[in-house]
């Protein structure tokens, strides 16, 4: 994640996998995490939400309803908003079973026990800010637990990303050596303003050109792609010169790149 802006080949390329291995074990969970570097992913990605008492947990959506049995466990707590409920309660989630009764008893994990969890792995991270708006003072939160785990800081294992684009400038003005990813695909006139605080341009794969990489690369910064799971489209955005790939399937990737 630390490596300079330059074009990119398969060789290469990030293997970025998005909320974990997430086609092959429940998004976001320890389990996922672990499995996206037995498939030999290079970084995985997660999202942050937060609780009711601003405990920061690894959660894709505002709600429990998808990915956990809160419905079940808490039925007059409609509609299960993440900021809704305690750290303590959402402990008591099954976050596995809703994909496999093979990962039944999967918890919801703390941002905490997630650094914790892959310190010891190869992988990198990159790390979702979800719902700035929704939680107001967040990034000061992600920016405290992550001092309080310093060697993805000190081993530069570590890139922060969010949609919202000025929740990353703030970011950036609290913690200026993590290196920041800005999802969306800015226009090309935006680049050089945004390359004052950002790293990464992170746009969904459907919007890239050769052109728009180049730019990037020109602007001085790098591009992240996402979500492919398809080995024909890694391949055409492997020569369009993306930085790094953001994928369901890391083995994919992983074969392609090792071919
Ligand atoms: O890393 C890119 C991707 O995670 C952004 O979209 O909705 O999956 O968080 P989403
Ligand atoms: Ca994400």
């Amino acid at each position: 994640l630390a490596a300079p802006a330059a074009p990119a080949d398969a060789e290469t390329v990030a293997n970025v996998a998005h909320r974990g291995a997430s086609a092959y074990a429940p998004e976001n969970t320890i389990a996922s995490f672990r499995l996206a570097s037995r498939l030999d992913a290079d970084v995985f990605e997660l999202d942050v939400q937060e609780t009711k008492d601003h405990q920061l947990v690894v959660m894709h959506d505002s709600t429990l309803s998808r990915t956990t049995d809160a419905e079940r466990v808490y039925p007059d707590r409609s509609p299960w908003n993440v900021r809704d409920l305690t750290l303590a309660e959402i402990r008591k989630l099954d976050a596995g079973s809703w994909f496999s009764s093979r990962y039944s008893g999967e918890r919801v994990p703390t941002l905490s026990e997630a650094l914790n969890a892959m310190k010891d792995s190869n992988l990198s991270l990159m790390l979702e800010v979800k719902g700035a708006k929704l939680y107001p003072g967040i990034e000061e939160r992600v920016v405290a637990e992550l001092r309080r785990n310093p060697s993805w800081l000190s081993e530069r294992r570590l890139a922060v990303q969010s949609f919202n684009w000025d929740s990353m400038r703030k970011f950036h003005g609290l913690m200026s050596d993590v290196p920041i990813g800005l999802l969306g695909t800015p226009t090309a006139e935006q680049l050089p303003g945004l390359a004052e605080y950002a790293d990464l341009i992170n746009p969904p794969h459907k919007t890239l050109t050769a052109e728009y990489v180049e730019r990037v690369h020109q602007a001085g910064m790098r591009v992240h792609t996402y979500t492919i799971n398809n080995s024909q489209v890694m391949r055409r955005m492997i020569d369009f010169h993306v930085d790094g790939i953001i994928t369901n399937k890391p083995d994919v990737l992983a074969d392609l790149i090792s071919a």
